[in-house]
């Protein structure tokens, strides 16, 4: 069976919105593919600071980055599950993302500049918004982000579900979007 990791980032564990609409999705998943599930919230990262930066300049990177990026690198799909914060996405998973962008795993360099190594055809990245922002919009800063960092790793097509206003409509409406997330994403499953 081919791999298909699953970072959840979804912050407020329980309460969250965003990991309802992914739960029953990564289920349906799991029918085709061998599923890994990475919860950001239990790796209690610190943000890479120049202790971290000198140790990796000097050859040295933790045994733990070096785990979760070879499961970047090798994973065939990826899903990535995080509410919208602070205009993107939320801190500690752009600091994951800083541990696993690692030179040789993640990413090469040749004499004129980097490529990526990782081997996703498909990704998908399902997120909810407090206020009305539709993804793509120039306020909207977490799909340009993972786009943009995709491309680094060498990762393709990044699909996205997203439902806005969650800080604003009515409880009732709230689980109305979050059945047609899920429905929406069922779909997507199909040929993902
Ligand atoms: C720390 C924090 C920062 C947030 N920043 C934004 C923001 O910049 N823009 C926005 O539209 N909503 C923002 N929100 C609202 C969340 O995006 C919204 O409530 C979302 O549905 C939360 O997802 P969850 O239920 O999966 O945690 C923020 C919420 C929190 C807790």
């Amino acid at each position: 069976m081919q791999k298909l990791l699953y970072i959840d980032s979804c912050i407020r564990g329980e309460l969250s919105r965003t990991r309802r609409i992914a739960t029953p999705i990564i289920e349906k998943l799991k029918d085709r593919y061998d599923v890994e599930t990475i919860v950001i919230n239990d790796l209690e990262l610190n943000p890479v600071q120049y202790d971290e930066n000198r140790r990796r300049a000097a050859g040295t990177v933790s045994e733990e980055a070096l785990c979760w990026a070879s499961k970047i690198k090798n994973a065939d799909r990826i899903v990535i599950a995080a509410p919208f914060w602070d205009m993107s996405i939320p801190a500690a998973l752009k600091t994951f993302f800083e541990l696993c962008s690692l030179f040789h795993v993640t990413f090469d360099s040749d004499d004129k500049t980097c490529y990526g190594l990782c081997k996703a055809e498909k990704t998908l990245f399902i997120t909810t918004r407090g206020m009305e922002i539709k993804t793509g919009e120039p306020l909207e800063q977490a799909t340009p982000y993972l786009k943009a960092l995709f491309w680094l790793w060498g990762i393709k097509g990044l699909e996205v579900i997203a439902r806005e206003n969650f800080d604003y409509i009515s409880a009732e409406k709230i689980e109305e979007e979050i059945s047609s997330a899920i429905k929406e994403g069922l779909e997507l499953a199909e040929n993902f």
